[in-house]
């Protein structure tokens, strides 16, 4: 089939390059110029697994190219797909100009019947304005068909090459039974493909989106309260897990979610809902609880940092990973109740009355999550003034290169307002972070780099290099052995025998 695809993101280059790789006939627009140039010389511009050798094979072998030409693209194609992206508007409601240009753009480009589905993810309605801008710019037959895509970062041709389910949002027999055709080499599995209204289609994509943010603000409150009672999240989320009314996927605690999707996409969700005078009450929690776990990390080094044992740091340093180890219990407040009762048959070397309670309370996280909105540096008083921390991981998850409302943004603003200084590391998301923060944060080489002379390692987000590390090297190159973990990725018991002060999300050591 000859389709058209408005749009070369995460979204539109890859839904464009597996169409090709299935034997379509395809032309990528896009309106940025030096992306086409880069992308007719075979340079991806952004880190996808996979994408690159395929797009590059599709392009060698004439299925695929890359233009700016409008026309041309709309002249030559039966299906035309938008994919241009729909960013967060001023309240919260996704901004539709980018949707309703290249809309306008096709009609006035159409020499004949078009298909034009809608793969950006927009508000309930949109197909409809869509439709009417078309009508209104052209005498030639079209259908406006809604078709969300449900692709993630970092696994995205291998989710749209084998997807759950296919979305189509069509009134039109015909139109979907063309559409069925066109997805028919990635829905032999079994696949199901969904016909259904495009209103229906739309909310699809939101309902999705929301409810898997909602599992992971679930879990960060329940991992949060864990450390109040003295359970561990750990367990708690597989006794969850396999319930099979529940699953376990989506349930893992951390520094909250970030990327293009989830925070714009719940956003538009509660400005869908109050347009329609029907305010979501559980929704607008989602987006609450997750900006105040943003800032979960910070408001843990805040109360670390506060606390006496920071000042015994330098101890700490000289102490064995045993005597590290009995230290570590001391952080946790049951604990250090036990320690108060005198039921530790050992004399420790730290000084009991300054070990932090490390539980947050509401307030704790609301003053940090605040420093970030205030004009004013707030260095005075700041306990980790002057200090510096290795921070592992800037993408808003492993695989992708994608820092939009990435949590390492929130904290990294943070830790500077505070007065620490950054010195980071991420595989793929350097250049991309450099162009936000500059010089203010130091970019390491490697993650052993980024240790150097560090207060402690912060890891953010948990690509696979960073999940079974040389803990000997970590220690020696760290200023003081203390590691706060947003992932959750190490095993509390194994930190405290390697001799470091652990602190995870919901855990119980
Ligand atoms: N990124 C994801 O993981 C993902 C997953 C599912 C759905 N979506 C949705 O898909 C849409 C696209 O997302 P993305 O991440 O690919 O966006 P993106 O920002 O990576 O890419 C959008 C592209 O559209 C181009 N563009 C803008 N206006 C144009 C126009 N009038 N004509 C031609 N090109 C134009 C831009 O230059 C850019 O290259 C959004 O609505 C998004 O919410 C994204």
């Amino acid at each position: 089939m000859k389709v058209c695809v408005i749009g070369t993101g995460y979204v539109g280059l890859v839904a464009g390059t597996c169409f090709a790789e299935t034997g379509n006939d395809v032309v990528c627009m896009d309106v940025d110029e030096d992306k086409v140039v880069s992308l007719r010389k075979g340079e991806v511009p952004i880190y996808e697994p996979g994408l690159e050798g395929m797009m590059r094979r599709n392009v060698a072998e004439e299925r695929l190219r890359f233009t700016t030409d409008l026309s041309e693209a709309v002249k030559s194609s039966l299906i035309v797909f938008i994919a241009v992206g729909t960013p967060q508007g001023d309240d919260g409601s996704p901004d539709l100009s980018y949707v309703l240009a290249a809309a306008r753009g096709i009609a006035c480009n159409m020499n004949g019947y078009k298909i034009i589905v809608n793969k950006s993810t927009v508000p309930v309605g949109t197909a409809d304005r869509v439709r009417q801008e078309i009508s209104a710019l052209t005498r030639f037959q079209f259908d406006v068909v809604s078709n969300p895509e449900f692709l993630k970062e970092g696994a995205a041709i291998e989710d749209f090459m084998k997807p759950d389910r296919v979305v189509i949002g069509t009134y039109e027999v015909r139109v979907a039974e063309i559409m069925k055709e066109l997805y028919g080499p990635f829905t032999r599995t079994g696949a199901p493909v969904l016909v259904m209204d495009p209103r229906s289609a739309e909310m699809t994509k939101y309902a999705a989106n929301a409810m898997l943010a909602s599992r992971i603000s679930f879990m960060n409150e329940v991992a949060n309260l864990c450390e109040h009672v003295g359970a561990d999240v750990h367990w708690v989320r597989q006794g969850m897990g396999l319930d099979r009314r529940i699953g376990s996927s989506f349930l893992f605690p951390g520094v909250g979610y970030g990327g293009s999707c989830f925070p714009k996409d719940v956003k538009a969700l509660i400005a869908l809902a109050r347009e329609h005078n029907y305010p979501l009450k559980l929704v607008g929690a989602i987006e609450e609880v997750n900006r105040l776990q943003k800032s979960v990390i910070v408001d843990k080094m805040i109360k670390f940092y506060s606390s006496g044992l920071a000042d015994q740091l330098d101890d700490l340093k000289q102490m064995t990973p045993a005597q590290v180890e009995q230290a570590a219990q001391m952080v946790t407040p049951a604990a250090s109740e036990g320690f108060k009762t005198g039921d530790y048959s050992y004399q420790l070397s730290l000084d009991a009355a300054k070990i932090p309670d490390m539980t947050l309370t509401r307030k704790d996280m609301e003053t940090t999550s605040r420093i970030v909105s205030e004009r004013e540096q707030s260095r005075d008083g700041s306990p980790i003034k002057g200090k510096t921390f290795a921070l592992w991981g800037l993408s808003f998850k492993p695989q992708t290169d994608d820092i939009r409302e990435a949590p390492s943004l929130t904290i990294i603003e943070q830790l500077l307002k505070l007065g620490a200084e950054v010195q980071a590391y991420d595989p793929e998301a350097t250049e991309p972070t450099r162009k936000i923060f500059g010089k203010q944060v130091r970019y390491a080489r490697t993650n052993y780099d980024a240790l150097r002379d560090a207060d402690a390692l912060i890891l953010v987000t948990e690509w696979n290099v960073f999940r079974n590390p040389d803990f000997q090297k970590i220690r020696s190159l760290l200023k003081y052995p203390v590691i706060f973990d947003g992932r959750n990725q190490y095993n509390p018991v194994e930190m405290k025998e390697l001799g470091f002060l652990y602190f995870g999300i919901g855990r119980r050591s």
